[in-house]
Order: C-alpha cells, then structure tokens, then sequence
C-alpha cells in the first residue's frame, strides 16, 4: 500500500521538483498540499501549488496556511534564488483552480483523525502549519504516522546564517514548538542536502524524458541554475526540498542521529538547530522535554539521485 502524505510546501523551484518527484512515485500516495510563506508570499505559494496541481493534471485540495511568522516580523521573500514568482520568473498565467475552504492547519488535522496513523507530513518550507496544526489539535502528534522535515543543520554551515537553513529561520519559533512536541521529527537537513547535487544535464534528461514536468522544471529550473551557478560556481543545485521526499520514499539511504533538537528564537544565532548528542546532563535542561529527532547526517548521494531520475526519466 503507497504511504499517504501530505505535503506542506513554500514552491519554490526545488518544492516544485519534491511535489512532482512524490506525484510520480508509487510508494507514495499524496492526498494534498499545504500552503506557506516562505521562498514566495502564502498567496503566490498557493497559486504556484494549484499550478504544479494543473501541470500534473490531478486533482487534490491545497489548502492555505500561514502567512507570516508566528513571533517574528516577515523577512523579505528571496526572490534572488526563486524569482519574484517563486517559479523562475515565468510568470505564468493565473491557475484555473482555487483553494479549498479549509485552511491547512484544519486540513491536516481532518485528515490525520480521519486516517489515525495513516498519515506522514512532509514539510518542505518554514513550519508555522504544523506547528498551528500542534496548536489547534495537540492529539495529532501521536496519531500521525511520521512527520518529514527539509529544514535544519547541524554540522553544516547554515544557507542564511553561519548556523542557519532557510525554513528554520523564516519561522524559529514554530519550528522550536515542531521540535518540541512529542513526535519524531525526521530531520533532513543542510547536514545531508549540500551533499546532493542534482547537475543540470540530469535536468535536461528530465526535460527530454518527462511530457508532463520536464518541460516547467527545466524553465522554472533556468534562474534556480543562475542562481547556484553565480553563488556558488556549479553546474546544478542543492537536491533541499527532493531529497525529503526520497527519505519518506528509503530512509536507508541516509544515515542518522538520534536526539533531542531545540531551536535557537533570537539573537545572532536566530534559526540554528540544535540537537543534543551526549546522554550529559547539563545544567541547562532545555533539551531534556523534548522527544528525540532523528536528524540526517550522511546521506548515500547516488542512491538518492538513481531514485529521482527513476521516478522522473522513468530509468
Ligand atoms: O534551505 C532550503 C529550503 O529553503 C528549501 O525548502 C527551499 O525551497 C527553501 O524553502
Ligand atoms: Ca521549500
């Protein structure tokens, strides 16, 4: 039986490939999208989910979530990594679909208690959903099957900060209170995605291969590329946001921690991560409430591209 997942969601380029790499593999069953801000405002992520929902040609709800940060004032959205549109700059023409009434805290809650330990959430952008989902309905934490996040570093240099990743910083405190809640929180971070470079000519694969999502990934994919090529020198990107579907799909092609993480809500080291990796009992207590993450560190990077390109070239 395919797993049932919900996918939270801040398209974004490398969402966009996440949501169609999940869309295209069997073991995954995806029953909606939730909606953030994040790389783009939560109305343009939403357009942008009913536009990937368009693309794929199915039909599934997305449903609209936060809108800015739970404590912290918004950031300003990167639209030098994902243009303004969050899709490259496509600007494509308004989608024909619409969002459903439900908001996405409430949507993730009916589903998760109409599917009791049925359900993996996979959060892909900043985590103010699934902490307002943790807020409204505290039962949901032992009734969902797995919660998968892209977010976080441990050991990696951070993509916002010294210490930093992007998701988490866009929102500390509700990823802090994601953390803190007593589930499992499969963290697949910088510590494993810098590790994974999806280079431009398996793109181009994709584009010659794929009828359905070749063609989009590779346009919306042409300022994303820019982007990596000026930052960073390199003929691809960062697989963030896909390799936390690949980990949903085979968590044995990665390698992990166990341990309690905290987020850091304020000062210089704003949106670190910060697991607790000794049995030491520190004065400080912080960590000791909170239930152990399972935090990704190694990562078999081969395995994890043979799967994308299996599910996207067909090979
Ligand atoms: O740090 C990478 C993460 O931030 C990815 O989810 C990307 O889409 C951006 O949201
Ligand atoms: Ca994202």
């Amino acid at each position: 039986m395919p797993e049932k997942i919900i996918i939270d969601t801040d398209p974004g380029i490398d969402d966009a490939m996440a949501i169609f790499f999940a869309m295209s593999s069997p073991e995954l069953e995806l029953l909606g999208l939730t909606t953030t801000f994040g790389n783009v405002s939560v109305e343009r992520a939403t357009e942008n989910a009913l536009h990937l929902v368009e693309i794929a040609g199915i039909s599934i709800p997305v449903a609209i979530g936060e809108a800015v940060p739970f404590v912290q004032a918004p950031l300003p959205f990167p639209d030098f990594v994902h243009g303004a549109d969050g899709f490259g700059n496509l600007n494509l023409p308004q989608p024909k679909g619409q969002p459903i009434e439900l908001g996405a805290a409430e949507f993730i809650i009916k589903t998760v208690l109409q599917n009791p330990h049925e359900i993996t959430l996979i959060a892909i952008g900043p985590l103010g959903n699934l902490a307002r989902a943790l807020e409204l309905e505290p039962r949901i934490a032992k009734l969902v099957k797995r919660v998968v996040i892209m977010g976080g570093t441990v050991l990696e240099s951070g993509n916002v900060s010294p210490v930093a990743e992007a998701n988490i910083y866009s929102d500390p405190h509700a990823a802090d209170a994601v953390f803190r809640a007593d589930w499992t929180v499969h963290m697949v971070g910088l510590d494993v995605t810098h590790k994974v470079t999806l280079m431009n000519d398996l793109q181009r694969r994709i584009r010659d291969h794929n009828s359905i999502f070749g063609q989009f990934l590779f346009d919306a994919g042409r300022f994303y590329a820019d982007f990596y090529q000026s930052s960073r020198g390199t003929e691809g990107c960062y697989m963030h946001d896909a390799s936390a579907i690949a980990y949903a799909i085979n968590p044995n092609l990665f390698d992990v921690v166990n341990g309690p993480v905290r987020v850091a809500t304020e000062g210089f080291a704003k949106g670190q991560t910060i697991l607790k990796r000794t049995d030491y009992s520190y004065p400080e207590n912080h960590w000791d409430i909170v239930t152990d993450a399972c935090v990704c560190m190694g990562v078999d990077e081969s395995g994890v591209l043979a799967l994308y390109e299996k599910a996207m070239v067909g090979s």
